[in-house]
């Protein structure tokens, strides 16, 4: 995407100038990005990656751009959120952006294509990678866990890894998830049933980024406990930290760089809290490599992005790679994982 076709984009709806980037990514046919390095190799949940920036969920709703997100030289990507059945979502409009604050504010609440539609969709990828899977709940379900078990048992074939997802705000009751029984309950459906399949996926698990530190700490024991691969720090916010745009007070979950903070402190307490000892992916408010690399210092292992693109367009995803690569060489790093973690006491 270049300068121009930015500059017309914003003039849009947000949501309208999402679907036309969709449409023309769709063409997308060659590689754009071949930049490669040693030090950037990152492994999490067995896999290994040529360096740690993916797509986050929502990006990719319909699982119609995997190839370009690859093209563009994401390592890895999360397509969803998929629910059983296909949803509209809510009302439009339902993204806003906060141009001054380089962040949006959405309340889509789920729309998707349904699961069926997707895998047929999947069935016909050619381009190989990571690709994971971003679960959710269906707005009328009278049996949420019965949901993810649902889109788990048809796609597991088709991707590496699930990320269930109880921690969208646009969802009613959706969050309710997080809490300690409701959880156990839904840790125990979900491992159960992939332990069943043939060929089981990869689990994550993505946290909102409003918990309270007790919250996060229960979480993440429970996480712990199941063995859950890996969990994705953070989900959009429903508070509002340091924000000038008009549209602040539109509900939904706020993104971009008004989330890095608050994303960040969360993602570092849960590495102090399991001492490392789980995977993490950091997501929230990247928009350059020096935010990738505090990401890393703060404990992830990988990374994802989605507002910033929607600003800067796909060329930040390459853009982000190298100078990370520049910035762990300066400080004198040969490798990633010597970085993860290092100053995530900063953020406690
Ligand atoms: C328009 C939009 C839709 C999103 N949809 C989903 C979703 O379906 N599932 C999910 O787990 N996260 C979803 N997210 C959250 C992102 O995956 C990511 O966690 C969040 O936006 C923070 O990253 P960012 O600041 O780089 O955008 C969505 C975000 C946006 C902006």
């Amino acid at each position: 995407m270049n300068k121009i076709a930015l500059k017309f984009l914003h003039l849009l709806d947000p949501e309208i100038a999402h679907s036309i980037a969709i449409k023309v990514l769709t063409l997308s046919s060659k590689k754009k990005f071949l930049f490669q390095s040693e030090r950037l190799k990152t492994s999490i949940a067995g896999f290994d990656l040529p360096h740690p920036l993916g797509i986050s969920a929502g990006f990719d709703k319909n699982a119609e751009v995997i190839h370009a997100a690859f093209n563009y030289g994401a390592s890895f990507t999360e397509i969803g959120a998929v629910t059983p059945l296909p949803q509209k979502g809510n009302t439009k409009p339902r993204v806003f952006r906060l141009r001054e604050d380089l962040g949006l504010i959405n309340r889509l609440g789920f729309n998707n294509h349904g699961i069926d539609r997707i895998i047929s969709r999947l069935k016909m990828r050619k381009v190989s990678g990571v690709v994971g899977i971003n679960i959710g709940a269906n707005k009328n379900s009278n049996n949420m866990i019965e949901d993810y078990l649902k889109v788990m048992t048809k796609c597991f074939h088709y991707v590496d890894f699930a990320t269930i997802n109880i921690s969208s705000p646009n969802t009613p009751n959706l969050r309710k998830l997080q809490n300690t029984d409701p959880l156990k309950n839904l840790l125990s459906a979900v491992t159960d049933r992939n332990q069943k399949f043939p060929k089981p996926m990869k689990i994550f698990l993505k946290i909102d980024p409003d918990l309270n530190i007790n919250q996060l700490s229960s979480l993440t024991e429970m996480a712990l406990t199941f063995k859950l691969d890996g969990l994705i720090a953070t989900n959009t916010s429903i508070s509002r930290p340091n924000i000038r745009s008009n549209n602040k007070w539109e509900s939904g979950g706020i993104s971009g760089r008004p989330l890095f903070s608050l994303s960040t402190r969360k993602l570092a307490q849960i590495f102090d809290i399991s001492r490392g000892k789980i995977p993490l992916i950091g997501v929230g408010g990247i928009s350059c490599a020096d935010d990738a690399y505090t990401k890393i210092k703060a404990g992830a292992t990988a990374l994802q992005i989605y507002t910033a693109i929607g600003y800067s367009g796909m060329g930040i995803i390459g853009n982000i790679v190298k100078q990370l690569d520049r910035l762990l060489k300066n400080d004198g790093f040969t490798n990633l994982h010597s970085a993860i973690g290092i100053e995530h006491k900063k953020w406690l």
